[in-house]
């Protein structure tokens, strides 16, 4: 955790002069302007930057909705179609010869889709899903590699008004079976495999699994996006996509829907065993995704903006699918991973598409840095990386070592780095610099998006001062904020708006405010989520994987414990059924479970620790002391009162065992 005082021992970076003087929000006092505007009136601001940034076919009336607290609406009278005003709206701007999609696959072959051919796509795939019977409401799970097929397959949904539900394509059969289940999903679009690392890898196989496994009922038809030619199983209900297309028109009329119709489901972890299907609306997620991506990056009509995250996330969503295309963008897709063909492949590709804005995760700097550390090959000074104006960073805390390295080496000292915090649920970024307007100091996510009411309160939803930590929460609602959970109303009200915190929105990290400057440092999350590499983990959900196992497996418990690379790791003990395993018999068995959870929930879930106990260190009520075990598996000394633990003695032996 950086503690906050810790920022007055870093440097201070203030805008670059010339940046800030072109920059959509120039200078510290344009932010204060629009703080004051938006704090002098909530729903005025948003609604002027609502209809600035996206083209309503019926304007609203109303801003916010209160009525129904803490489901709110924003816009709610209002119409608009997302995939319009992504696309045609470009191409009636005067961009469709604008590249919308620089695509770098795996193997490092280019293509570039206009605005103009990144609409026909589109509209060809819509008609397709029409044709399929899709209608207005029905759910669509996407299940895909990085591809503009892909991009395009969600802008298709948003064009009819179907909800998509993107699962990331390293998710297990299981994973997308209870996804397409919970959702109720009508249609399936998968590849026949994705490429990753010279690797061929199968996406249809799974599907088919997934769908074998039951509960998926509803999908009446699966469309394959033919992408290695890869040998597949074919049944009566599969489909190429590229067949379904070659027939329909590269028209279709939009579907006018209403701001709070909504646009996506993405799963996300919580603090139990069940994902959360996050519901996005319409009109407010598009107005923040496109008021932030222009102001957070400052983006500019010649830039090339590269987020590499993966489309099965929400900064997938947000500021692939969604936020550049509608300001007219132009965007890197990239299907590979950043270690092939060798750790330099960010770095060359930046060099390659003249890239200027830059986003990733904290994960991949640590790794990259560790490689170029010992292959000079591949350090980013091998490269020219002078077209990079602004780098982003996104998913974690960043530690200001990777801070320094990243602004140094990649940024060449002269880029302001935005470190976004924001989740799934909060739709779009929320608290972040501005490149041309906020000093920057490293570890620090620094202040809220301008119409952003993020605070540090304690368990009474009181108010703690700066320098103390507390529950970030925010005061008030926003227009991308998730709407509800899909089909579970009250897991959305207990989650994030509970009794005691006076109606605000309970982000789930803990933070801290700068004494001096009121700058936020994110400490981590308060429950029970861990976040390795950037991606959100419920202990609870591969403690379930675990005790699945049932022919092994007695009792599981999962922590996180500090890891140099991904933050945090996977650290799971566990009590078998039969006798405590120990030397080559117990590495065999982690072996075994650990690729029981890979097949479970998907590879991101494997536990890196495995331990065997006898037992769990548990209170007299039987409750587990994770807290204890947290302590455990950092290695260091308990100084929990272990007074109430009902077996003392298997304390030593967890330590034993380490
Ligand atoms: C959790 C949300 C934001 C989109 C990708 C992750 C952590 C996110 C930061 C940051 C410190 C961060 C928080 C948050 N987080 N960004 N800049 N600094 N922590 O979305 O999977 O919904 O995870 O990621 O703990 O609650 P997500």
């Amino acid at each position: 955790m950086n503690s906050p005082d810790r920022q007055l021992e870093s440097s201070i970076y203030p805008p670059p002069p010339a940046l800030a003087q072109h920059a959509h929000v120039a200078g510290r006092a344009a932010y204060d302007a629009l703080v004051a505007e938006a704090e002098e009136d909530h729903e005025a601001y948003w609604a002027r930057l609502a209809r600035e940034f996206v083209h309503w076919k019926h304007p609203f009336k109303k801003v916010l909705g209160s009525e129904k607290a803490p489901h709110y609406s924003w816009f709610e009278d209002g119409t608009l179609n997302v995939s319009w005003n992504c696309l045609d709206r470009q191409v009636a701007e005067g961009r469709g010869d604008k590249v919308a999609i620089v695509f770098e696959a795996d193997d490092g072959q280019v293509t570039r889709t206009t605005y103009a051919q990144l609409l026909a796509m589109t509209c060809r795939l819509a008609n397709a899903l029409k044709a399929q019977g899709v209608k207005k409401g029905d759910r669509v799970a996407i299940y895909m590699s990085m591809s503009v097929e892909a991009v395009a397959a969600m802008q298709a949904c948003a064009r009819i008004g179907a909800i998509h539900t993107v699962v990331f394509g390293g998710f297990s059969a299981h994973s997308l079976r209870d996804r397409i289940a919970d959702t109720g999903a009508v249609l399936l679009i998968t590849a026949d495999e994705q490429l990753r690392g010279g690797k061929a890898l199968p996406l249809k196989a799974i599907a088919d699994e997934a769908l074998a496994l039951g509960g998926c009922e509803a999908v009446r038809s699966v469309i394959v996006y033919r992408r290695t030619g890869g040998a597949i199983a074919w049944s009566a209900r599969d489909h190429w996509l590229h067949e379904l297309m070659a027939t329909q028109a590269e028209h279709c009329e939009p579907e006018w829907v209403g701001a709070e119709h909504p646009l996506f489901l993405l799963y996300t972890s919580g603090s139990t065993g069940k994902p959360k299907g996050v519901q996005h609306s319409s009109g407010g997620y598009l107005v923040q995704a496109a008021v932030t991506m222009k102001w957070t990056f400052d983006m500019h009509d010649d830039d090339v903006f590269w987020c590499t995250a993966d489309i099965g996330w929400v900064t997938g969503h947000s500021y692939i699918a969604y936020g550049p295309l509608a300001i007219g963008a132009t965007e890197i897709v990239f299907e590979g991973v950043p270690t092939y063909p060798d750790a330099g492949r960010f770095w060359k590709m930046i060099e390659r598409h003249k890239v200027t804005v830059f986003y990733t995760a904290p994960t991949a700097i640590r790794s990259l840095i560790k490689a170029a550390e010992s292959h000079a090959e591949v350090h980013p000074d091998r490269f020219d990386l002078s077209s990079l104006r602004v780098l982003g960073s996104v998913g974690e805390p960043i530690n200001p070592a990777a801070w320094e390295w990243y602004h140094r080496n990649v940024g060449g000292g002269r880029c302001p780095i935005v470190d976004t915090w924001w989740q799934t649920e909060t739709g779009a970024q929320m608290i972040t610099p501005l490149p041309g307007a906020t000093k920057l100091v490293p570890g620090s996510c620094t202040l809220p998006f301008p119409g952003i009411a993020a605070a540090i309160v304690d368990e009474l939803g009181e108010d703690v001062p700066n320098g103390q930590s507390g529950l970030l929460v925010i005061k008030k609602p926003w227009p991308g904020m998730i709407r509800t959970i899909w089909g579970d109303d009250e897991r959305y009200r207990s989650s994030y708006y509970p009794a005691e915190l006076r109606g605000y929105y309970l982000a789930g990290d803990g933070a801290a405010r700068d004494r001096a400057t009121g700058y936020f440092t994110i400490g981590g999350r308060i429950d029970d989520v861990l976040n390795v590499s950037g991606h959100r983990m419920g202990t609870m959900e591969i403690e379930s994987a675990l005790v699945a196992c049932t022919e092994l497996v007695a009792e599981a418990a999962v922590v996180g414990r500090p890891d140099e690379t991904s933050g945090e790791a996977i650290c799971a003990f566990v009590v078998l059924k039969g006798a405590r395993p120990h030397g080559e018999a117990a590495d065999k068995l982690a072996v075994q479970l650990r690729n029981w959870v890979g097949k479970e929930i998907g590879p991101i879930a494997k536990p890196k620790d495995i331990r065997f106990a006898d037992n769990l260190p548990k209170t007299r009520s039987g409750k587990i002391m994770r807290r204890l075990l947290r302590s455990v598996a950092k290695g260091e000394a308990v100084t929990q009162d272990v007074s109430t633990l009902e077996n003392p003695a298997i304390l030593q032996q967890l330590f034993e065992t380490h």
